[in-house]
Protein backbone atom coordinates (compact mmCIF):
# COMPACT_ATOMS: atom_id res chain seq x y z
CA UNK A 1 0.00 0.00 0.00
CA UNK A 2 1.59 3.08 -0.18
CA UNK A 3 2.13 5.58 1.84
CA UNK A 4 1.07 9.32 1.68
CA UNK A 5 3.50 12.14 2.71
CA UNK A 6 2.74 15.49 3.41
CA UNK A 7 5.34 18.26 1.89
CA UNK A 8 5.33 20.96 3.84
CA UNK A 9 8.39 23.65 2.67
CA UNK A 10 7.19 26.23 4.90
CA UNK A 11 9.23 29.91 4.12
CA UNK A 12 12.61 31.15 3.60
CA UNK A 13 14.98 28.16 2.85
CA UNK A 14 12.42 25.77 3.78
CA UNK A 15 11.59 25.89 -0.26
CA UNK A 16 14.91 25.08 -1.42
CA UNK A 17 15.52 22.50 1.21
CA UNK A 18 12.47 20.58 1.08
CA UNK A 19 12.92 20.16 -3.16
CA UNK A 20 16.40 18.71 -2.27
CA UNK A 21 14.92 15.96 -0.22
CA UNK A 22 11.82 15.50 -1.89
CA UNK A 23 14.02 14.42 -4.99
CA UNK A 24 15.50 12.07 -2.57
CA UNK A 25 12.39 11.08 -1.74
CA UNK A 26 11.45 10.64 -5.76
CA UNK A 27 14.69 8.32 -5.94
CA UNK A 28 13.59 5.93 -3.24
CA UNK A 29 10.22 5.83 -5.47
CA UNK A 30 11.24 5.35 -8.32
CA UNK A 31 13.28 2.63 -6.73
CA UNK A 32 9.67 0.39 -5.54
CA UNK A 33 9.25 2.16 -2.17
CA UNK A 34 5.42 2.98 -2.55
CA UNK A 35 5.26 6.90 -2.16
CA UNK A 36 2.59 9.65 -2.93
CA UNK A 37 3.90 12.94 -1.90
CA UNK A 38 1.56 15.64 -2.01
CA UNK A 39 2.74 19.47 -0.95
CA UNK A 40 0.77 22.28 0.73
CA UNK A 41 1.77 25.41 2.43
CA UNK A 42 2.48 26.22 6.13
CA UNK A 43 3.73 29.21 8.46
CA UNK A 44 4.50 32.63 6.53
CA UNK A 45 2.80 30.71 3.17
CA UNK A 46 -0.22 29.60 4.65
CA UNK A 47 -0.20 32.59 5.61
CA UNK A 48 -0.17 34.29 2.49
CA UNK A 49 -2.88 31.75 0.77
CA UNK A 50 -5.48 31.42 3.22
CA UNK A 51 -4.89 33.69 5.47
CA UNK A 52 -3.61 31.53 9.04
CA UNK A 53 -0.44 29.81 9.56
CA UNK A 54 -2.27 25.98 9.38
CA UNK A 55 -4.92 26.28 6.82
CA UNK A 56 -7.40 23.42 7.19
CA UNK A 57 -6.96 22.21 3.97
CA UNK A 58 -3.29 21.48 5.01
CA UNK A 59 -4.48 20.38 8.08
CA UNK A 60 -6.57 17.63 6.78
CA UNK A 61 -3.74 16.43 4.18
CA UNK A 62 -1.60 16.03 7.32
CA UNK A 63 -4.13 14.48 9.16
CA UNK A 64 -4.42 11.90 6.27
CA UNK A 65 -0.89 11.52 5.74
CA UNK A 66 1.40 8.85 6.93
CA UNK A 67 3.99 10.97 7.91
CA UNK A 68 5.42 14.34 7.29
CA UNK A 69 8.09 16.35 5.45
CA UNK A 70 8.81 19.92 7.28
CA UNK A 71 11.06 22.40 5.96
CA UNK A 72 11.14 25.73 8.16
CA UNK A 73 8.82 28.47 9.07
CA UNK A 74 8.84 31.93 9.38
CA UNK A 75 10.22 35.44 7.91
CA UNK A 76 10.36 38.78 8.69
CA UNK A 77 7.28 40.12 6.70
CA UNK A 78 5.53 38.14 9.37
CA UNK A 79 6.95 39.04 12.96
CA UNK A 80 4.36 42.47 13.27
CA UNK A 81 1.16 39.93 12.73
CA UNK A 82 -0.90 39.41 15.34
CA UNK A 83 0.83 36.77 17.56
CA UNK A 84 -2.00 33.88 16.79
CA UNK A 85 -1.32 34.36 12.98
CA UNK A 86 2.59 34.22 13.19
CA UNK A 87 4.20 31.45 11.00
CA UNK A 88 5.16 29.59 14.40
CA UNK A 89 1.74 29.07 15.33
CA UNK A 90 1.33 26.76 12.27
CA UNK A 91 4.34 24.70 13.47
CA UNK A 92 2.99 24.41 17.24
CA UNK A 93 -0.45 23.79 15.82
CA UNK A 94 0.12 20.78 13.43
CA UNK A 95 2.80 19.24 16.89
CA UNK A 96 -0.46 19.56 18.65
CA UNK A 97 -3.23 18.73 16.32
CA UNK A 98 -1.13 15.64 15.43
CA UNK A 99 -0.19 14.59 19.00
CA UNK A 100 3.34 14.78 18.01
CA UNK A 101 4.38 14.72 21.86
CA UNK A 102 7.70 12.54 21.48
CA UNK A 103 10.35 15.23 19.49
CA UNK A 104 13.94 13.84 18.97
CA UNK A 105 16.99 15.27 18.47
CA UNK A 106 19.74 13.85 17.71
CA UNK A 107 23.25 16.18 17.61
CA UNK A 108 26.08 14.49 16.20
CA UNK A 109 29.24 15.22 15.47
CA UNK A 110 30.45 14.03 11.95
CA UNK A 111 34.02 13.31 11.89
CA UNK A 112 34.56 15.36 8.57
CA UNK A 113 33.39 18.66 10.01
CA UNK A 114 35.28 17.62 13.69
CA UNK A 115 36.79 21.30 13.14
CA UNK A 116 33.58 23.03 12.57
CA UNK A 117 32.81 23.17 16.07
CA UNK A 118 34.06 25.73 18.58
CA UNK A 119 34.52 23.39 20.96
CA UNK A 120 38.07 21.55 21.15
CA UNK A 121 38.26 18.47 18.88
CA UNK A 122 38.68 16.35 22.23
CA UNK A 123 35.72 17.50 23.98
CA UNK A 124 33.28 16.92 20.63
CA UNK A 125 34.93 14.01 18.78
CA UNK A 126 32.59 11.40 18.46
CA UNK A 127 29.51 13.62 20.04
CA UNK A 128 26.56 10.93 19.57
CA UNK A 129 23.37 12.05 21.70
CA UNK A 130 19.62 12.21 21.40
CA UNK A 131 17.83 15.03 23.00
CA UNK A 132 13.87 13.72 23.57
CA UNK A 133 12.01 16.79 24.25
CA UNK A 134 8.44 16.57 25.60
CA UNK A 135 6.64 18.83 22.57
CA UNK A 136 2.98 18.94 23.15
CA UNK A 137 2.82 19.97 27.07
CA UNK A 138 4.50 22.45 29.75
CA UNK A 139 4.95 26.01 29.36
CA UNK A 140 4.20 26.03 25.47
CA UNK A 141 0.39 24.84 25.86
CA UNK A 142 -0.15 25.17 29.47
CA UNK A 143 -2.96 27.41 30.50
CA UNK A 144 -4.34 29.80 31.56
CA UNK A 145 -2.22 31.90 29.40
CA UNK A 146 -1.86 35.70 28.23
CA UNK A 147 -1.12 39.47 29.40
CA UNK A 148 -3.54 40.89 31.72
CA UNK A 149 -3.96 44.65 33.66
CA UNK A 150 -3.02 44.25 37.39
CA UNK A 151 -5.46 46.47 39.86
CA UNK A 152 -3.12 49.19 39.68
CA UNK A 153 -3.45 49.52 36.05
CA UNK A 154 0.23 47.96 35.42
CA UNK A 155 0.13 44.76 32.48
CA UNK A 156 1.61 41.39 33.57
CA UNK A 157 2.03 38.74 31.28
CA UNK A 158 1.55 35.14 32.52
CA UNK A 159 2.20 31.45 31.21
CA UNK A 160 1.61 28.16 33.06
CA UNK A 161 3.90 25.41 33.22
CA UNK A 162 1.99 22.27 33.88
CA UNK A 163 2.59 18.14 33.36
CA UNK A 164 0.41 15.17 34.39
CA UNK A 165 1.71 12.20 35.04
CA UNK A 166 0.18 10.65 31.98
CA UNK A 167 2.37 12.73 30.15
CA UNK A 168 5.96 12.27 32.02
CA UNK A 169 4.99 8.78 31.54
CA UNK A 170 4.79 8.40 27.93
CA UNK A 171 7.51 10.84 26.89
CA UNK A 172 10.00 9.01 29.38
CA UNK A 173 8.85 5.69 28.14
CA UNK A 174 10.20 6.88 25.18
CA UNK A 175 13.60 8.13 25.78
CA UNK A 176 13.99 4.66 27.83
CA UNK A 177 13.21 3.02 24.71
CA UNK A 178 15.54 5.02 22.60
CA UNK A 179 18.22 4.42 25.63
CA UNK A 180 17.85 0.54 25.34
CA UNK A 181 18.96 1.29 21.60
CA UNK A 182 21.60 2.84 22.71
CA UNK A 183 24.37 2.91 25.00
CA UNK A 184 21.43 2.79 28.05
CA UNK A 185 21.89 5.64 29.46
CA UNK A 186 19.11 8.15 30.50
CA UNK A 187 19.51 11.67 32.30
CA UNK A 188 16.53 13.14 32.96
CA UNK A 189 16.74 17.22 33.17
CA UNK A 190 14.60 19.09 35.15
CA UNK A 191 14.11 21.78 37.92
CA UNK A 192 13.25 19.57 40.97
CA UNK A 193 14.83 21.96 43.26
CA UNK A 194 12.55 25.00 42.77
CA UNK A 195 9.59 23.68 40.55
CA UNK A 196 6.52 21.41 41.87
CA UNK A 197 5.89 20.27 38.40
CA UNK A 198 9.58 18.97 38.26
CA UNK A 199 9.28 16.79 41.34
CA UNK A 200 6.43 14.77 39.82
CA UNK A 201 8.67 14.58 36.95
CA UNK A 202 11.17 13.50 39.01
CA UNK A 203 9.57 10.73 40.60
CA UNK A 204 7.00 9.70 37.59
CA UNK A 205 10.67 9.32 35.48
CA UNK A 206 12.19 7.29 38.17
CA UNK A 207 9.06 4.72 38.76
CA UNK A 208 9.11 4.35 34.82
CA UNK A 209 12.50 3.31 35.13
CA UNK A 210 11.62 0.20 37.14
CA UNK A 211 10.80 -1.07 34.16
CA UNK A 212 13.88 -0.18 32.31
CA UNK A 213 16.03 -1.91 34.98
CA UNK A 214 19.08 -2.10 32.06
CA UNK A 215 19.15 1.53 31.88
CA UNK A 216 21.17 3.43 33.73
CA UNK A 217 19.11 6.37 34.96
CA UNK A 218 20.22 9.90 35.95
CA UNK A 219 18.91 13.00 37.03
CA UNK A 220 20.12 16.86 36.27
CA UNK A 221 19.15 20.30 37.33
CA UNK A 222 18.35 21.83 33.75
CA UNK A 223 21.29 24.93 34.36
CA UNK A 224 23.79 22.37 35.36
CA UNK A 225 22.99 20.08 32.28
CA UNK A 226 23.53 23.13 30.34
CA UNK A 227 26.80 23.67 31.39
CA UNK A 228 27.70 20.00 31.65
CA UNK A 229 26.78 20.17 28.05
CA UNK A 230 29.54 22.72 26.91
CA UNK A 231 32.29 21.20 29.26
CA UNK A 232 31.71 17.52 29.20
CA UNK A 233 29.02 16.67 26.30
CA UNK A 234 30.26 13.12 25.51
CA UNK A 235 29.22 11.74 29.38
CA UNK A 236 25.52 12.18 27.84
CA UNK A 237 23.62 9.35 25.52
CA UNK A 238 20.19 10.08 25.73
CA UNK A 239 18.36 13.00 27.23
CA UNK A 240 15.28 13.64 28.48
CA UNK A 241 13.27 16.80 29.45
CA UNK A 242 10.06 19.36 29.29
CA UNK A 243 9.25 21.29 26.50
CA UNK A 244 10.97 24.35 27.37
CA UNK A 245 14.31 22.83 28.69
CA UNK A 246 14.39 20.80 25.26
CA UNK A 247 14.21 24.16 23.28
CA UNK A 248 17.28 25.63 24.91
CA UNK A 249 19.41 22.64 25.82
CA UNK A 250 18.62 21.09 21.83
CA UNK A 251 20.01 24.36 20.49
CA UNK A 252 22.91 24.30 22.84
CA UNK A 253 23.66 20.45 21.69
CA UNK A 254 23.06 20.91 17.77
CA UNK A 255 25.72 23.75 18.21
CA UNK A 256 27.98 21.50 19.68
CA UNK A 257 28.49 19.73 16.30
CA UNK A 258 28.88 23.25 15.00
CA UNK A 259 26.88 22.92 11.68
CA UNK A 260 23.08 22.98 12.71
CA UNK A 261 22.59 22.27 8.78
CA UNK A 262 23.15 19.24 9.00
CA UNK A 263 21.18 17.99 12.12
CA UNK A 264 17.59 15.98 11.62
CA UNK A 265 14.65 15.88 13.70
CA UNK A 266 11.82 13.60 14.40
CA UNK A 267 8.49 14.20 15.84
CA UNK A 268 6.15 11.44 16.63
CA UNK A 269 2.71 10.75 18.02
CA UNK A 270 1.83 7.78 20.35
CA UNK A 271 1.50 4.98 16.59
CA UNK A 272 4.62 6.38 15.10
CA UNK A 273 3.43 8.91 12.69
CA UNK A 274 5.92 11.40 12.27
CA UNK A 275 6.89 14.74 11.55
CA UNK A 276 10.08 15.66 9.99
CA UNK A 277 12.09 18.44 9.28
CA UNK A 278 15.58 19.97 9.87
CA UNK A 279 16.00 21.79 13.32
CA UNK A 280 17.41 24.80 11.76
CA UNK A 281 15.35 27.65 10.97
CA UNK A 282 14.27 29.49 7.53
CA UNK A 283 17.38 31.70 7.67
CA UNK A 284 15.81 34.45 5.72
CA UNK A 285 18.72 36.26 5.46
CA UNK A 286 19.76 33.64 2.73
CA UNK A 287 16.80 32.53 1.00
CA UNK A 288 16.63 31.83 -2.06
CA UNK A 289 20.19 32.21 -3.30
CA UNK A 290 20.86 28.60 -3.13
CA UNK A 291 23.39 28.43 -0.83
CA UNK A 292 21.47 26.57 2.38
CA UNK A 293 22.56 23.36 3.59
CA UNK A 294 20.05 20.42 2.21
CA UNK A 295 21.91 17.63 4.54
CA UNK A 296 19.47 18.19 7.46
CA UNK A 297 16.26 17.97 5.49
CA UNK A 298 17.74 15.17 3.45
CA UNK A 299 18.95 13.58 7.03
CA UNK A 300 15.25 14.32 8.33
CA UNK A 301 14.08 12.03 5.22
CA UNK A 302 16.21 9.05 6.39
CA UNK A 303 14.86 9.47 9.92
CA UNK A 304 11.68 9.40 8.57
CA UNK A 305 12.47 6.00 7.03
CA UNK A 306 13.39 4.31 10.43
CA UNK A 307 11.07 5.89 12.72
CA UNK A 308 7.81 5.98 10.57
CA UNK A 309 8.15 3.80 7.24
CA UNK A 310 10.20 0.63 8.71
CA UNK A 311 12.59 1.07 6.29
CA UNK A 312 15.68 1.10 8.45
CA UNK A 313 17.81 -0.58 5.53
CA UNK A 314 16.97 2.90 3.45
CA UNK A 315 17.60 4.62 5.91
CA UNK A 316 21.39 3.53 6.55
CA UNK A 317 21.65 3.78 2.79
CA UNK A 318 21.14 7.57 3.01
CA UNK A 319 23.45 8.11 6.45
CA UNK A 320 25.90 6.71 4.10
CA UNK A 321 25.46 8.73 1.33
CA UNK A 322 25.56 11.97 3.14
CA UNK A 323 28.67 10.35 4.70
CA UNK A 324 30.29 9.65 1.19
CA UNK A 325 29.59 13.09 0.36
CA UNK A 326 31.24 14.78 2.94
CA UNK A 327 34.16 12.64 2.24
CA UNK A 328 34.69 13.77 -1.13
CA UNK A 329 35.01 17.33 0.29
CA UNK A 330 31.74 18.67 -0.85
CA UNK A 331 30.32 20.99 1.26
CA UNK A 332 27.98 24.40 1.50
CA UNK A 333 29.15 27.73 2.88
CA UNK A 334 27.83 26.91 6.25
CA UNK A 335 30.01 24.11 6.64
CA UNK A 336 32.87 24.79 4.53
CA UNK A 337 36.53 24.35 5.15
CA UNK A 338 40.05 24.58 3.85
CA UNK A 339 40.43 22.16 1.10
CA UNK A 340 37.25 21.35 0.25
CA UNK A 341 34.90 22.63 -2.66
CA UNK A 342 32.32 24.92 -1.52
CA UNK A 343 29.06 24.08 -3.31
CA UNK A 344 24.92 25.15 -3.90
CA UNK A 345 21.69 23.39 -2.59
CA UNK A 346 20.84 21.48 -5.26
CA UNK A 347 24.76 20.44 -6.22
CA UNK A 348 24.45 19.19 -2.74
CA UNK A 349 21.09 17.70 -3.11
CA UNK A 350 22.66 16.18 -6.39
CA UNK A 351 25.83 14.68 -5.15
CA UNK A 352 23.58 13.05 -3.03
CA UNK A 353 21.23 11.20 -5.13
CA UNK A 354 24.80 9.91 -7.32
CA UNK A 355 25.95 8.37 -4.15
CA UNK A 356 22.84 6.74 -3.79
CA UNK A 357 22.44 5.62 -7.08
C1 LIG B 1 12.00 24.76 17.71
C2 LIG B 1 11.62 26.20 17.51
C3 LIG B 1 10.15 26.35 17.86
C4 LIG B 1 9.98 26.00 19.31
C5 LIG B 1 9.57 27.74 17.54
C6 LIG B 1 9.80 28.15 16.12
C7 LIG B 1 8.10 27.80 17.88
O1 LIG B 1 12.45 27.01 18.28
O2 LIG B 1 11.38 23.89 17.06
O3 LIG B 1 12.90 24.49 18.50
O4 LIG B 1 10.19 26.85 20.19
O5 LIG B 1 9.62 24.87 19.59
MG1 LIG C 1 14.06 26.02 19.22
Amino acid sequence: MSKKIAILPGDGIGIEIVAEAVKVLEHLSSGGLDLELTEAPVGGAGYDVAGKPLPDETLALVKASDSILLGAVGGPQYETLPRELRPERGLLGLRSELGLFANLRPAILYPQLADASSLKPEVVAGLDIMIVRELTGGIYFGEPRGIREKDNGEREGYNTLVYSESEVDRISRVAFDIAMKRGKKLCSVDKANVLEVSELWREVVEKVGEEYKDVELSHMYVDNAAMQLVKWPKQFDVMVTKNMFGDILSDAAAMLTGSIGMLPSASLDANSKGMYEPIHGSAPDIAGKGVANPLATILSVAMMLRYSLDEPALADKIDAAVGRVLDKGLRTPDIMAEGCKEIGTAEMGDAVLVELA
